[in-house]
């Protein structure tokens, strides 16, 4: 193998940059070329390829976002995309990619080695942590500390007009970003998609609440079954039905997905980064480079996109016991 291609794909991560800087220059210093590709499986498909050199990843470690740019690509779905996407790596004479990004771009990833052949490995860089074969995706701890900061800010206000705060994160199909800044936030409840949402167990446990608290944090993750937080505060407020007790809602939004990753993300990513060329050169494919209990494990694209990465049970009981 003499050339690789990398690529950034799906919603971005803070940490991508620092993941692609490592990838560049592992495979330089194992004497590879080392191709850049511009806006994920679109920028395949319309041959938006680059070669990389050591320089080209000066001074991105430290930020957010991904020089590579990212995208969704529609047209990657079809087989017909993925022939031209085929036949622009042929032209550069690609024999390996690497692939950072979530359990959508690693399913392109599955589907692509499948119909092509062509080595791939991937790196977990999504901020929602729901990937089965990591302990911790590249973004996730950015993203905590980044609603965790703003939790702690509306705490203050909170305290001071005795209000209930529903504060929104993302979470689509995850609730790790919630229960994490959940819990380092000290919040009352949190709402996730994998447990089901008692409405009235919230309501009857926000009235006990009252009695030792005057404001309370309740953090929603976007995904929850019961509705956002601007429904989800709705539902609560009718029940409560207390003129005198005052209702807020924050949604927290796309401020998670940027900043400067912290140093746990940029050493995960550096680790994956590094992880993904050496696998590819030795002979993995088909998989992604994740850290279990401190070690790099390689672990099929189908287990990754397939397999459920369950939340720790005593994260759930540490809500429920700390806030009473
Ligand atoms: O990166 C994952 C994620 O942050 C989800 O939690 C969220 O629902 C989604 O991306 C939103 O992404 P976009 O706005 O880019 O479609």
């Amino acid at each position: 193998m003499k050339k690789i291609a990398v690529l950034t794909s799906g919603g971005d991560a803070p940490g991508m940059n620092a993941c692609i800087r490592a990838v560049v220059r592992t495979a330089i210093f194992k004497e590879l070329e080392i191709y850049g590709i511009s806006y994920g499986y679109e920028g395949m498909i319309n041959g938006r390829i680059k070669r990389m050199h050591s320089y080209s990843v000066s001074n991105i470690i430290q930020r957010g976002g991904t020089i590579l740019k990212s995208a969704r690509s529609e047209e990657f779905r079809t087989k017909e995309g993925r022939k031209k996407a085929y036949e622009q790596l042929k032209a550069f004479g690609i024999e390996g990619l690497i692939v950072i990004g979530g359990d959508g771009s690693f399913t392109g990833a599955k589907i692509f080695f499948e119909e092509y052949g062509i080595p791939t490995v991937g790196c977990p860089g999504t901020i929602d942590n729901d990937i089965y074969g990591t302990d911790y995706t590249i973004g996730f701890d950015t993203a905590v500390n980044t609603a965790l900061e703003a939790i702690d800010k509306i705490r203050d206000t909170a305290a001071a007009h005795d209000r209930i705060f529903f504060v929104e994160v993302m979470g689509r199909d995850s609730g790790y970003i919630a229960l994490e800044c959940g819990i380092g936030g000290g919040a009352e409840f949190v709402m996730i998609p994998e447990t089901s949402t008692d409405l009235r167990q919230v309501t009857k446990s926000l009235k006990n609440l009252r009695k030792s608290k005057s404001s309370s944090i309740i953090v929603v993750a976007e995904g929850d079954e019961e509705g956002g937080a601007d429904e989800i505060m709705e539902k609560v407020k009718a029940k409560i039905n207390d003129p005198d007790k005052e209702f807020k809602v924050t949604t927290l939004g796309h401020i998670q997905r940027g900043g400067n990753p912290t140093a746990r993300d940029r050493v995960l990513a550096s680790r994956c980064g590094m992880a993904a060329v050496e696998g590819l050169i030795s002979g993995e494919q088909n998989c992604m480079a994740g850290i279990v209990n401190g070690e790099v494990v390689y672990t099929s694209f189908d287990d990754c996109i397939n397999k459920t990465k369950h939340l720790k049970d005593d994260h759930l009981k540490l809500i429920e016991i700390l806030s009473i």
